[in-house]
């Protein structure tokens, strides 16, 4: 029981927690984030619950994400140790995906990439993109009526993005260079205001899919790590985003790994480095 501890990330959406004891995870919670002390007390409370433990039993809290620097040295009186988004991003994709070395992409309200290179030894933060769950929330609030992502995904599942989207095919006939006939030529270049709802949800998942992985596969080639790209945040769980990037990164003939609990990557490598 002594070995409890707590790993806590505040992100700029969702606040994840997990519970590791013996080196296992005995417990995940996910919450809002709203007020952020707040927000890390009841994902504190509710992981305790999953994991059938009381705070007596916890011993240290590793704490992360951009909400963590407003967060004292304590929470419900326990020690708090705050722990660098990026060192735990590389911690937590090598755990889960076994990697000795890789490009953790975190696709979460907004998309980092970091590289983690000799078993952890050098992590380091190689850029990213504002595009990631936060512009397909907001443009579907905005273009859609509809704040919801799983009810979002149900409507680009229902659409077509080549209703909205110019394909390359249309541009110019056929294939260029790498590119087939329905690769993306131009994003949201057919919208008009008849453009049926369900196709603009798919083009807003197409275009979010498609800035994360070109600028992954573009990362990827940089550093030489084409075989090993883990894939973690919350958007990445959406099986449409999935498989939208899987696709894409067929056209480039790379693999890419998508750890299941991803969106816990933050909350486990802050853990992993304290222990
Ligand atoms: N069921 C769902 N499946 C996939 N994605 C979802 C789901 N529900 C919400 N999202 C998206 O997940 C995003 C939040 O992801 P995540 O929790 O990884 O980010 P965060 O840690 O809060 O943000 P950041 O890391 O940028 O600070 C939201 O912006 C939302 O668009
Ligand atoms: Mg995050």
């Amino acid at each position: 029981m002594e070995q409890l501890i707590v790993g806590i990330d505040i992100g700029a959406s969702k606040t994840k927690a997990v519970a590791v004891e013996k080196s296992q995870i005995i417990g995940f919670t996910s919450v809002q984030t709203k007020n952020i002390s707040k927000s890390a007390i009841r994902a504190l409370k509710m992981v305790l619950l999953a994991a059938d433990r009381r705070c007596e039993d916890v011993r240290k809290i590793a704490i992360s994400g951009g909400g963590a620097r407003l967060i004292g040295n304590t929470l419900l009186e326990l020690p708090v140790i705050r722990v660098d988004e990026i060192l735990a991003l590389g911690l937590g994709g090598l755990e889960l995906s076994g990697k000795p070395q890789a490009l953790i992409v975190s696709m979460g309200t907004g998309t980092a990439l970091v590289i983690a290179l000799d078993k952890g030894g050098r992590i380091e933060h190689i850029g990213g993109t504002g595009v990631g769950g936060g512009i397909i929330e907001g443009l579907s609030r905005r273009m859609l009526g509809i704040k919801k992502f799983e009810k979002i995904e149900e409507m680009a599942n229902r659409g077509v993005a080549s209703n909205v989207d110019l394909t390359v095919a249309e541009l110019i006939g056929g294939p260029i260079g790498i590119l087939p006939p329905n690769a993306t030529a131009s994003n949201f270049k057919k919208l008009n205001a008849d453009t049926d709802k369900n196709d603009v949800a798919a083009a807003i998942f197409n275009m979010v899919a498609e800035v994360i992985g070109v600028i992954t596969v573009m990362a990827t080639k940089a550093y030489h790590l084409e075989k090993d790209i883990v894939l973690v945040g919350k958007i990445i769980q959406s099986i449409k985003i999935a498989e939208l990037i899987r696709n894409l990164m067929k056209i480039f003939q790379i693999d890419v790994c998508i750890p299941s609990n991803g969106e816990y990557c933050v909350a486990i490598g802050a853990v992993k480095s304290i222990i």
